[in-house]
């Protein structure tokens, strides 16, 4: 079957490179893809914004299933859209991406099917937001309500900061999303996301990942869109999954499909892991980026079946092996980011792929036959190994075979899991 894959970061590239190893597959289409995905399609420049441009394209090369990447175009309904064509779709209609694209949407969830989550309230305007935090007392949590690329929530340990951040959400400083905001109680305990597909009534559980969200060595420095990552995450152990499941995932698509907006696409659920067990953090209606390159580096089965089984409603026919092993994934980012960076800088080498290590691109491109970075993440550089020691030792010897001088990394990704490992 012909394919189309939206998106261009290293998450996509990552599933790029899986598909690309489906028997299932005749031509994969990227749209608009990076500089690593040539050998795994072929990269259109297609605006995703226009859903009848995505539809004609369709049609004309017959593509018969989109995959969709990033959380912005299913927020913008272009799996309706697609659907509505006649086209497969990997991803969530514009109701279900709610759980994404509204913060206070899904709280309202959670309280209604009794989902473990922060308490919280959901406010549109500072006077009584700032009323509640007063009230509530600190640490406590402000959350812009929208998409805000990430950076709309704000973790407040003083009064102050808690109370700037309410001014900043409706003062403007994230737009649209922050004309809403939700207070929510501060949870305790270690983060974990956990990713799992469903077709809108089956549940197929994929694996668990960690990322480091911080840009500086030690968990430090402002927050960007992660700084790498490594699956599974010791702290889901089996039980915890299971609960995980039980209390958190199988309650979600149970509600939502009630509620007549059930969910099909890939559940990526934050969590933290608390005394009393697992409580929702947030959910992404997408793969997690870095997290997907690692999920990808160790899984087995056909992608393409597990995602087209979900589109087609018969999730309870296929099954997902993983290798058993650790994957983690390093990001070079250009120089300043999460600020801002200089574009164009020439990656002058990379290493050779060996086996068990591969480099996922993200922000480059071909220039004159040169290969530059052209955003603020630019390489995943992954490996895998039988533990996150070994795993992350082969991908910073990777790391130090890139010849890019405008690049850089942390150096301790996975710090948490091998402290464990040595305990
Ligand atoms: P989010 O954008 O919702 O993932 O939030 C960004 C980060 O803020 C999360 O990864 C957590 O580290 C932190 N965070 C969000 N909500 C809470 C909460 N209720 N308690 C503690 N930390 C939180
Ligand atoms: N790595 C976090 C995210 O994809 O949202």
């Amino acid at each position: 079957m012909n394919v189309l894959l939206i998106g261009s970061g290293g998450r996509e590239h990552a599933l790029a490179w899986k598909m690309a190893q489906s028997p299932l597959l005749s031509t994969l289409y990227i749209a608009p893809g990076n500089a690593g995905m040539h050998d795994c399609g072929t990269l259109v420049s297609l605006d995703v914004d226009n859903h009848d441009a995505v539809i004609a394209f369709c049609n004309e090369k017959a593509v018969t299933f989109v995959i969709v990447g990033p959380e912005a175009p299913l927020v913008a309904g272009i799996a309706d859209d697609l659907r509505a064509a006649g086209i497969k779709v990997f991803g969530p209609s514009a109701a279900a991406a709610q759980l994404e694209g509204s913060k206070g949407f899904t709280k309202d969830l959670c309280a209604k099917y009794n989902i473990p989550t922060g308490a919280y309230q959901r406010f549109n305007n500072a006077p009584k937001a700032k009323a509640y935090v007063r009230q509530q007392g600190v640490p406590i949590v402000i959350k812009a309500d929208g998409l805000a690329a990430g950076k709309g929530v704000t973790v407040a340990m003083t009064l102050d900061e808690a109370l700037n951040a309410i001014d900043d959400c409706f003062e403007g400083a994230y737009g649209e999303a922050g004309a809403e905001v939700v207070v929510e109680a501060y949870l305790d305990g270690e983060e974990a996301s956990f990713f799992c597909i469903s077709d809108g009534k089956n549940l197929l559980a994929l694996a668990s990942a960690q990322d480091h969200k911080r840009v500086g060595d030690g968990d430090t420095g402002p927050n960007t869109g992660g700084m790498g990552a490594y699956s599974p995450a010791p702290v889901m152990t089996e039980a915890m999954v299971t609960r995980t499941m039980k209390e958190i995932i199988e309650p979600t698509v149970a509600g939502m499909a009630a509620d007549g907006h059930p969910f099909s696409g890939v559940f990526f659920a934050g969590l933290m892991i608390t005394e009393k067990g697992p409580e929702l953090i947030e959910y992404n209606v997408r793969f997690g980026d870095p997290e997907c390159q690692v999920l990808m580096m160790r899984l087995k089965s056909d992608l393409l079946e597990i995602l087209l089984a979900a589109a087609e409603g018969r999730l309870n026919e296929v099954t997902a092996e993983w290798r058993d092993e650790t994957a983690l994934t390093v990001v070079m980012a250009s120089k300043g980011y999460p600020g801002s960076y200089e574009k164009n800088t020439v990656i002058a080498a990379l290493p050779e792929s060996v086996d068990g290590t591969k480099i996922f691109h993200a922000g480059t491109a071909l220039k004159d036959g040169q290969l530059v970075a052209t955003g603020g993440r630019v390489l995943n550089v992954t490996a895998t190994g039988a533990s996150v020691m070994e795993a992350q030792t082969r991908a910073y010897a990777a790391v130090d075979a890139v010849q890019w001088e405008n690049g850089f990394c942390r150096r301790d990704i996975g710090w948490r899991a091998i402290e464990r490992e040595k305990a």
